[in-house]
Order: C-alpha cells, then structure tokens, then sequence
C-alpha cells in the first residue's frame, strides 16, 4: 500500500493543522504568564495555503485532519476552511479541538461544511474555577456549546480535562459520573510539562492516580468503538452511554503508536508535539513549489523522533502550547 511511514514504520495518516494562534482564554497549562506574541497577519497560512497542503499530504496518504489553535473557531471563516478540506480527494475524517466559548453558534454550520466531531476542553465544572484556570468567564457557554454540538450531530463529542494536582483532581468523579449520567465521553489528560507555561511539575498527576480515584464507581470496562486517531485508551462505567478515555503522554509513553504529523499556523511542519524540531513550509508553498512541498512532507515524516524525551528531563520551549494546538 502507498502511504506514509516514519524511520520506525509507524503509519502517518493523521495532519493536525493549528489555524491561528490566537485564543479567547488563557489557559494556565497553556499560555505563559507573560502572555505570547500573537503572529503577524501575513505569516498567517491563508485557507488556501492550508489547503493546497492537506490536497498535497492527501495525495501522500493523510486520510484526516483536526483543526485546532489556539482557538480554531476565533479565526473568521473557519467554517469555510473545513467545506474546503472536505472537498479534498482522500480526507475522510476531519475533526475540531476546541475551548468551546463560541461553539454554539458554530456547531450546526460546521456539521453541515463537513466536520465529522469535535473535542472540547474543559477542566473544571465550578464557575469561579473555570476563570481561574482559563482567565475567562464562560462555562454556561460551554455547556452549551456541548449540547449545541450533540444536537448538532457532531459525534463524538468529547470532553478533554487536564488533570492539575490542588486545582481540579477533586473534580475526575464529577467528569466521569457525567459518562454515566449523561453520555460525556470524557478523557483525563496528563499535565504535559512545558517550560513555557505556568502550571508547575507540582501539579502533576499521573493516570495510575486518576483510575483510582475512580474506583468508587466501579469497575471500567475496555471499549473499542470509539472514534478517534489518538493514544488515548477508552473504558466505561458498566451502564453507561457514555466513555472514559485516558491519555498519558507522560507517565506511559504513548509515541509507539504515533501516528500524526503537525503544521503550524505559521507553516512549519512540527513532526513531534514535544520536540522544538520543525520544517518550514510557507516558502515553498508561497512559491508555488508543490514538488518542495512534497518533498518536505517527506523529511518531517522522516524525521519524527522515535519519543520524546519527557521523562529524561527535556522540556519544549520554543512555542508554547498555545501557539501548537495540542
Ligand atoms: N498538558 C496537557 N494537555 C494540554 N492541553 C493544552 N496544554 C496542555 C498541557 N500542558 C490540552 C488542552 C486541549 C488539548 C488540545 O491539549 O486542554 O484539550
Ligand atoms: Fe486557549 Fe485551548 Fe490554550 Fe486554553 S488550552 S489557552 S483554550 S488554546
């Protein structure tokens, strides 16, 4: 079969394009204090920029795309981008991490333009919480934005929660008896290490710490049939609707499995979330190189570390999290 592989024959299908790096909230784990640079306009990918990219790594054997920020739904005519990629030959799945403030308004539209699901962030459940954690005021709107997208018959809907010691871990069971009560699919995600940002190593938990904390509900149940390209591992609760994904990029490595391939909105392809290494494509592209664009996919697939170096004490610091998309 055609297709892309890395150095270590792992399978790249899966393109996550940060479309802007701009963002309606400051999310402690993701802006640093001091705040970021925003890009300038012009070294901004336009739409079809992004789009002649996705049809080259299509005709390469990328099959989906998520889109991501920043805060994807901020930049204007987002719904468009995704009418665009679907149309593009060999993109079957394209999906959306989002924070969820404006998703209300958006969730029918992009549904009808193609998009297939969406991940939201959510952290906390508690209002004066949700503004410290994100510097914003706005759960109801979440809230919505989530059943908005349900109705909207975006599915999966999952809920990403980023487990912080002392600021939300009181709050797993709450998330996960929405798995239960009201079909959340919900995951708990490590706290990756960036040195970028304000949420320190103190406040890390690991997954091993989160299932126990579960352990009150019950026993969870291996579940296959989720939709997603990522390593997170789904469970639920006997009864439920809904699931429990969990992600631990830190205190198990999840790279052997990898799968995926980064561009940033300022177009560099990014061949590890956790690794400064990236592959400027913007040239190429602004040139009318499709030939160089290939070939440049081509050296960032080649070049995706086998793992990365978290646990050894390496930390990313050239963007911070924000300014990648997760
Ligand atoms: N550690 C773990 N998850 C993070 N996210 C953002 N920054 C971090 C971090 N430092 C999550 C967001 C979002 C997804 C794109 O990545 O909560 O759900
Ligand atoms: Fe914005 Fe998402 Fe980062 Fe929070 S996690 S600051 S919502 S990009």
């Amino acid at each position: 079969m055609s297709g892309l592989s890395d150095s270590f024959q792992r399978p790249v299908d899966y393109l996550r394009v940060s479309v802007t790096d701009r963002c309606n909230m400051r999310c402690v784990y993701c802006v640093p204090p001091q705040g970021v640079r925003f890009l300038p306009r012009s070294e901004v990918l336009s739409y079809e920029e992004i789009r002649t990219v996705v049809e080259v790594a299509a005709k390469m054997g990328i099959s989906k795309v998520r889109l991501s920020g920043g805060e994807p739904l901020v930049r204007i005519g987002i719904t468009a981008l995704v009418r665009m990629l679907a149309s593009v030959k060999g993109i079957d799945d394209i999906s959306l991490t989002t924070n969820g403030l404006l998703l209300s308004q958006y969730a029918a539209g992009l549904k009808e333009a193609g998009l297939r699901r969406v991940n939201v962030s959510l952290d906390t459940l508690r209002q004066e919480r949700f503004s410290t954690i994100t510097g914003h005021e706005g759960l109801d709107q979440v809230l919505h934005g989530l059943k908005a997208a349900r109705e909207a018959g975006l599915n999966p809907v999952k809920v990403n929660m980023v487990v912080m010691r002392g600021i939300n871990d009181d709050e797993v069971g709450d998330f996960a008896l929405r798995s239960i009560r009201d079909g959340w699919h919900v995951r708990f995600i490590e706290l990756m290490p960036f040195t970028t940002h304000s949420a320190g190593e103190t406040q890390f938990i690991g997954i091993p710490e989160v299932k126990q904390r579960l352990e009150f509900l019950g026993p969870l149940e291996p579940f296959r049939s989720i939709k997603g390209n990522g390593p997170a591992r789904y469970y639920r609760f006997s009864g439920a609707t809904g699931t429990i994904g969990f992600i631990s990029p830190v205190s198990e490595h999840f790279c052997f499995g990898c799968n995926r391939l980064r561009l940033t909105a300022d177009g560099r392809l990014r061949p590890c979330l956790l690794n400064d290494h990236e592959i400027d494509v913007k040239s190429a592209l602004r040139g009318g190189d499709r030939a160089g664009l290939e070939r440049l996919i081509r050296e960032a697939v080649a070049s995706k570390p086998r793992q990365h170096l978290l646990t050894q004490g390496q930390r990313p610091g050239g963007r911070a999290m924000t300014q990648i998309g997760g």
